[in-house]
């Protein structure tokens, strides 16, 4: 060992045969480690960059999305496609980050008793979503998935939309002043055809307007959830050129 190496273990003994010394070098080194890792944070806008054809839900999808998550379906459905071969082989294109950005809280999930459903939406028909959801035996007689065909039975009771839509411009969900105020007509509007729309389309673009369960006498807990699945993973055209870019730079990361 050279002269130079030994006095840098003489060095180093001392340290770490004194408590308080090392203590104290810890402590340096992980203040140094957590601000090179941390202030960053503070000086960047955001650490989701947009994507073209993200908007938030509209309040039928939204409604959807809280039956999603008291009927626990994301105890067995995961949403989000990691980008791995065989995953992207079987679900489409894995998910972007933009693409949960307006989902408070998220519904990646950590389990998948059935498949992931990041981008279900348009794979299958409502009829086969409704008849799927009332008996999934009748369409995959192997399925372990419950019955709830109660959902097209119980009629969509949502206390305040304007509020729900109101909390979460409070975590940062760009809800104007219109979408806030039109909720209540625009959740009724989606899926009853005999009701004027207005401007719902200009305000949520890709939105899909119609009878989702097969009633449109009525709007019911099963028109929410099925708009709610057959808009997952619709919004961003990942093969355009502005979704393209970002991945690029996601990869440049
Ligand atoms: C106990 C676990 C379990 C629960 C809870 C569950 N599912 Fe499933 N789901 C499955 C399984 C397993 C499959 C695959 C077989 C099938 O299609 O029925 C599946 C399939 C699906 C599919 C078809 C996906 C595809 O790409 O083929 C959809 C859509 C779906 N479930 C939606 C839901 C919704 C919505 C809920 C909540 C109301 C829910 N699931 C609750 C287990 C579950």
């Amino acid at each position: 060992m050279s002269t130079e190496k030994t006095t840098m273990v003489e060095r180093h003994k001392k340290l770490e045969r004194n408590v308080t010394l090392l203590g104290v070098g810890t402590l340096l080194a992980v203040v140094v480690g957590g601000i090179v890792e941390i202030a960053p944070l503070f000086w960047i806008d955001n650490t989701i960059e947009k994507v073209e054809g993200m908007r938030p839900y509209t309040p039928l999808e939204l409604a959807g999305r809280d039956i999603y998550i008291r009927e626990g379906c994301y105890v067995c459905h995961s949403q989000m496609i990691r980008p791995f071969r065989d995953e992207v082989e079987r679900y489409g294109h894995y998910s972007l980050a933009a693409e949960s950005m307006y989902d408070h809280p998220f519904q990646w999930g950590s389990k998948r008793t059935g498949p992931d459903l990041a981008r279900v939406g348009g794979r299958y028909s409502d009829e086969w979503h409704v008849q799927h959801l009332k008996n999934p035996q009748s369409v995959v007689p192997q399925s372990v998935m419950p019955q709830y065909g109660f959902l097209a039975e119980s009629k969509l009771k949502v206390a305040n939309p304007s509020a729900n839509l109101t909390a979460l411009t409070r975590v940062g969900v760009p809800y104007t002043d219109d979408d806030i105020a039109n909720a209540s007509a625009d959740l009724e509007a989606q899926a009853n055809p005999d009701m004027d729309p207005g401007d719902l389309a200009a305000r949520y673009p890709k939105v899909q307007i119609r009878d989702y369960d097969g009633n449109p006498k009525r709007v019911t807990e099963m028109d929410a959830l099925v708009a709610y699945l057959q808009m997952l993973g619709t919004l961003v055209d990942v093969n355009s050129a502005a979704a393209q870019e970002e991945l690029a730079t996601e990869k440049g990361r």
